[in-house]
């Protein structure tokens, strides 16, 4: 999963220590059932300022991205996965390509005792609504509990239920008793091209949560173990996803950026601070933006514009060397406007997942460019005045200005009209996600982001994004970072955003 905290590990509870039976007992007392979260109290500034901050104020976390030796990664040692120090080879592609569905084991291996596997069927409301109270309490979240994502039951619909998703591949771990759901791992069909090679349908895993008193008892490597024997089943062989962790071995590194746009509320809540020498005035003036939008025929996508919104993102998605072929407009259409016959319909706009707008020519037909950004509202606990700030993520663009600008030409000068008009969109994109309540605009530095950081005032982030491929050998790809990688340009080959 993709954000900025993932690299903050949770302290581990007493509870971690006992064996799983009496853990199972344990929790199965808890009163979540309800789904409420329990109530949580005080207050670190500082760890809150620890996940979003600039990062002049932490560590560096690409020290904090350092692998351990190999050998001590006892599961992904094991796994078609590239190690650390692999030589590299000529070919690019998969690591083990034997295996046929013959020869995958037709039942899941044996759980701990008092749990059993499951499927969280997300055709179901009470399901859904279980995997978000399962994310909610035991996601991501900051050391003194205060600070939580919200992946709401409409977000996991949209994030889980592309056309073509596979009920199959949520994979969930219940109490036998009590029947609680205590850890997760999810699935969904993507094709995905690397480099040259024709794009091919891989799995994007995403969502690996283990209930907090059953940290560290390995039921991790079960659960990916688990969803990539169902994966396998349906002779899918590659998998794409991304962790704050650093795991055998990255494909690319990528970073955080944040672009505050409340930013005497992230001040109230200690997300942000004043830069050396300025007062919160100056700091608010420093993040002003106009109240209206400023690009001519700007307005929400809708689904007559999704063949050639389709069209422009092909195009502008061959500048990347990973990066994701959609199969059919109903996908595209999906990942941008969300989806059709939700179970959790959204009535207000404000509380959609995802937001897409086009610019058009004076006929308000023919597009020119898009952009797009996701929605992540986050509990804040302990802050007298406000209980939540709301998160805009950068998603999918793209312009036709970058019909002129050759992929493999990134020389400042030729790609100049390119930045120009990619700062434009995305100006417009801070000025409405601004406009529909968000606090702070976050992006990663796939795609051309990096173009764009510097003069629309975004700070670097402290979390990490790591990519990586399952069963599949390829070289690194840069991560828009200039230090990472070496010789990467400063925007990078990753054009897949995960969520
Ligand atoms: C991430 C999480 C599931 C790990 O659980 P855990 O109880 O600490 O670890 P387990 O004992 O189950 O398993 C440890 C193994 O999983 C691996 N692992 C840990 N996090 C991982 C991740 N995000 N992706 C893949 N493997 C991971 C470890 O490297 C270790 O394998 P190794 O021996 O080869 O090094 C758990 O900490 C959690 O739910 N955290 C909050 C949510 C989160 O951060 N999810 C990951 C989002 S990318």
């Amino acid at each position: 999963m993709s954000d900025q905290f993932k690299e903050t590990t949770s302290k581990s509870t007493d509870d971690s220590k006992l064996p799983p039976e009496e853990v199972a007992k344990r929790i199965g007392e808890l009163p979540s059932k309800s789904g409420k979260a329990p109530a949580l109290q005080g207050l670190s500034l500082e760890s809150l300022f620890k996940l979003l901050a600039t990062a002049n104020a932490t560590p560096d976390p690409e020290e904090k991205n350092k692998p351990k030796p190999m050998d001590e990664y006892k599961f992904w040692k094991t796994q078609p996965v590239v190690k650390f120090g692999e030589e590299k080879t000529e070919q690019e592609g998969p690591i083990d390509s034997e295996k046929t569905v013959d020869d995958v084991a037709k039942s899941p291996r044996k759980l701990l005792p008092n749990f059993e596997w499951c499927v969280i069927d997300l055709n179901d409301k009470a399901q859904i609504e279980e995997l978000y109270n399962l994310l909610y309490n035991n996601y991501i979240e900051d050391d003194d509990n205060t600070f939580r994502f919200q992946y709401s039951p409409e977000f996991l619909e949209w994030a889980l239920k592309p056309p073509g998703w596979r009920s199959e591949w949520n994979v969930g771990v219940r109490i036998k008793d009590t029947g609680k759901l205590v850890a997760s791992i999810t699935g969904i069909p993507q094709f995905l091209r690397v480099r040259d090679k024709p794009a091919q349908e891989m799995a994007e895993i995403n969502f690996l949560c283990v209930h907090k008193k059953l940290r560290n008892k390995r039921l991790s490597p079960a659960l990916i173990q688990e969803v990539t024997r169902k994966v396998n089943l349906e002779n899918i062989w590659q998998a794409l996803y991304t962790a704050g962790t650093i795991l055998p071995s990255p494909l690319s590194i990528t970073r955080y950026y944040h672009r505050p746009l409340n930013w005497t509320k992230l001040y109230e809540v200690g997300f942000s601070a004043p830069l050396p020498n300025q007062t919160p005035a100056q700091m608010v003036a420093r993040y002003a933006l106009p109240g209206e939008t400023t690009l001519k025929n700007l307005r929400p996508m809708t689904r007559e514009d999704i063949p050639q919104v389709s069209e422009l993102l092909h195009e502008y998605l061959k500048r990347f060397d990973l990066a994701p072929e959609f199969q059919s407009e109903a996908e595209l259409a999906h990942w941008l406007l969300g989806p059709e016959d939700a179970l959790f319909p959204v009535e207000n706009p404000e509380k959609k997942p995802v937001h897409a707008y086009v610019v058009t020519e004076d006929d308000d037909k023919t597009v020119t460019d898009f952009f797009s950004f996701y929605s992540i509202p986050t509990t804040v606990l302990g802050v007298p005045g406000h209980d939540n700030i709301n998160i805009a993520y950068s998603f999918y663009y793209a312009t036709n200005v970058a019909r002129d600008v050759p992929a493999t030409d990134r020389t400042p000068e030729n790609q100049k009209p390119l930045v120009s008009r990619l700062k434009k969109l995305q100006q417009n994109a801070l000025i409405l996600s601004k406009q529909l309540g968000h606090d702070v605009y976050n992006a990663v530095t796939c795609m051309d982001n990096p173009l764009f950081f510097e003069d629309l005032k975004f700070s670097i982030g402290t979390g990490i994004l790591n990519y990586y491929l399952f069963n599949y050998r390829a070289y690194p790809v840069p991560g828009g970072m200039r230090k990472q990688f070496l010789e990467a340009p400063a925007n990078g080959g990753v054009g897949t955003i995960m969520l």
